[in-house]
């Protein structure tokens, strides 16, 4: 069964017919095209799929489209304004915070949610706020390095 969902999409109001069962993630990557976000291991475990939902993350596969009436939506693609990076995009790209790439939109999301509840993080608080977040690339010291960065204006 599908219903009319009203949400806000990265700044743009959307009504969209969606199944009760959709998941955000296919919601966002193949009903309205926007495939920064990452289907990783599609149970909740990485964190690839992360997304800000009313500022907060969450995960995209095991969220449903349909409970994200009347919220606001926040992915990857938000963030990148008039063509240039966001402070993080920046800072991760500098400091070499990405390799493959592939956690790197729900990794910037999750540090996205934390450095507006912090802008001032410290280390404890930047690795308690990506912990769900995982890399096979990085070794992390390069993301936390990054989120650093990021914070600090570098
Ligand atoms: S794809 Fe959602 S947590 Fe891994
Ligand atoms: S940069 Fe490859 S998984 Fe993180």
């Amino acid at each position: 069964m599908k219903r009319l969902v009203s949400l806000v999409v990265n700044g743009r109001p959307r009504e969209d017919a969606v199944a009760d069962n959709l998941l955000l993630i296919d919601y966002l990557r193949e009903a309205i095209g926007l495939t920064g976000t990452k289907r990783g291991c599609d149970g909740g475990e990485c964190g690839a799929c992360t997304v800000l939902v009313d500022g907060q993350p969450r995960l995209a596969c095991l969220s449903l489209a349909a409970a994200c009436d009347g919220r606001k939506v926040e992915t990857i693609e938000s963030l990148a304004q008039d063509g240039r990076l966001s402070r993080l995009q920046r800072a991760f790209h500098e400091k070499l915070g990405t390799q493959c790439g592939y956690c790197t939109p729900g990794m910037i999301m999750a540090a996205e949610a934390l450095l507006r509840r912090h802008p001032r993080p410290s280390d404890a608080e930047i690795r308690e706020a990506l912990s769900g977040n995982l890399c096979r690339c990085t070794g992390y010291v390069k993301i936390i390095e990054s989120v650093q960065a990021a914070a600090s204006g570098e």
